[in-house]
């Protein structure tokens, strides 16, 4: 007998949704000896291999990188890879997994994100770069690189768009997942088309539909604040012409050394 207060029996319990068989979805519960370490993407693959090879998830990387694993626990969006069981079960012993909301569900807790992706498309998220491509390299400020830092470590992993009570309301909205890869986007110096993306944005589903809820920075695995994002984007919009112009002259000097302070 192992003297780890960790190792004891605890419940996971799941929302089940086969759509060949259900008519909606319902809980079912398993039991599972929780080891030291274990995440609750450990407990559905200990689940799914030796209790119930029906139970259906999506997973890949295991290590936060790749976003396959977002599910709702115990109510709140985040990654199963990265969420250690034992500070999900409590005192009860006992943790409730089910799929992301607002989004169909497949099977399980898979979720049809076809309307995530379509929304994350139409901000164009690709750089469109300007005409005149330096030889060597763009050369940016560190100034100019830390601010597209957060942004970029963003994995895609959908817990700030199912988390969005607007989403649940009007699946037209942009999302937040979508309006901080703008926000990059916009922020990006060698990105030719600032004005126009601002301008994209503008309309009604796009930076004033966000009711400014907190929800997508509560649950976003990586600490990324969305929501600082899509107010900077507002601000942005609004003085649109002359940040197209500011752009414009920096552009001009994309290839120059960048001056040491
Ligand atoms: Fe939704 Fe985040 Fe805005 S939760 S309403 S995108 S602040």
């Amino acid at each position: 007998m192992s003297n780890d207060n960790t190792q004891r029996t605890v419940t996971v319990s799941i929302q089940r949704f086969d759509p060949d068989v259900d008519k909606k979805p319902h809980m079912q519960d398993y039991q599972v000896e929780m080891t030291k370490g274990m995440t609750i993407l450990d407990a559905l693959h200990e689940i799914k291999t030796h209790q119930d090879g029906s139970v259906t998830y999506r997973r890949s990387c295991r290590h936060g990188i790749c976003g396959s694993c977002a599910m709702l626990i115990n109510g709140r969006n985040t990654l199963a890879c990265k969420t250690p069981l034992i500070d999900e079960v409590g005192h009860k012993n006992r943790v409730t997994l089910g799929p992301l909301p607002y989004l169909p569900i497949i099977k399980d807790m898979v979720v049809d994100r076809t309307t995530f992706w379509e929304q994350y498309l139409r901000v164009k998220p690709w750089l469109i770069p300007p005409d005149d491509i330096p030889e060597k390299e763009f050369r940016m400020s560190k100034e100019e690189v830390n601010a597209l830092h957060d942004a970029e470590s963003c994995i895609m992993c959908g817990a700030c768009y199912s988390s969005c009570t607007v989403i649940g309301l009007n699946k037209h909205y942009v999302g937040p997942h979508a309006l901080l890869k703008a926000f990059m986007r916009v922020m990006d110096p060698r990105d030719e088309a600032p004005g126009q993306r601002l301008a994209d944005l503008d309309g009604a589903d796009g930076v004033y539909r966000c009711h400014t809820v907190f929800n997508c920075i509560d649950a976003c695995p990586k600490g990324l604040n969305p929501t600082q994002a899509i107010e900077t984007l507002r601000k942005l919009a609004q003085k649109r012409k002359k940040f197209e112009t500011t752009r414009r002259k920096r552009q001009q000097h994309l290839h120059e050394p960048i001056p040491a302070k």
